[in-house]
């Protein structure tokens, strides 16, 4: 239990695939766990994958609660997703800025499926199954592809929608880590 250093662009555990995990869950896995919830608290972060703290195992964790500092956004039930699997409903994507606490101080427009199915294990093993749209949808996406080895600036299709927060364009939005 811990909060971890969060690994940044450039390191090159943030580029690697991470392997599944093996049931049962053990002791170190709920470790993992927890340091994970910790670690994207202690920044305020909407997401965490275990990548991200120099593990490489196919974890994620995120979650976010109606809050009046992110009035417009949706809340997402806090979720521990081990060996995610995710699928698209259907062909519809729509891009949104994103942020990541592994590439601070910048956020760029991302296209996303707009509607997914994702399914995976929680920390007890029980099976997790859910179909969800919109904001909900793309944190798992930016979630999972880090356990492919991807970070958001790679999927940016038009570079003029990257940089840096503070810098306000096109115009101020709180964006959100994750
Ligand atoms: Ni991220």
């Amino acid at each position: 239990m811990a909060v971890k250093t969060v690994l940044r662009m450039g390191h090159i555990g943030l580029w690697q695939r991470a392997v599944e995990v093996e049931k049962p869950f053990n002791n170190a896995l709920h470790l993992l766990i927890q340091d994970l919830i910790d670690t994207m608290i202690d920044c305020d972060g909407v997401g965490l994958a275990a990548p991200q703290i120099g593990i490489l195992k196919r974890v994620v964790v995120f979650g976010v609660e109606k809050c009046d500092r992110y009035p417009d956004v949706e809340p997402i039930p806090r979720t521990i997703l081990i060996n995610p699997v995710i699928s698209a409903v259907d062909e519809l994507m729509e891009e949104d800025w994103e942020a990541c606490l592994s590439v601070p101080g910048m956020r760029g427009q991302v296209p996303r499926y707009k509607t997914i199915r994702y399914s995976g294990y929680d920390e007890t093993g029980a099976e997790i199954s859910r179909i969800v749209e919109g904001f909900h949808a793309r944190v798992v996406q930016h979630e999972v592809d880090h356990l492919d080895g991807i970070i958001y600036p790679l999927k940016i299709t038009n570079l003029h929608n990257f940089g840096f927060t503070q810098e306000g364009f096109p115009e101020s939005q709180p964006t959100r880590s994750d």
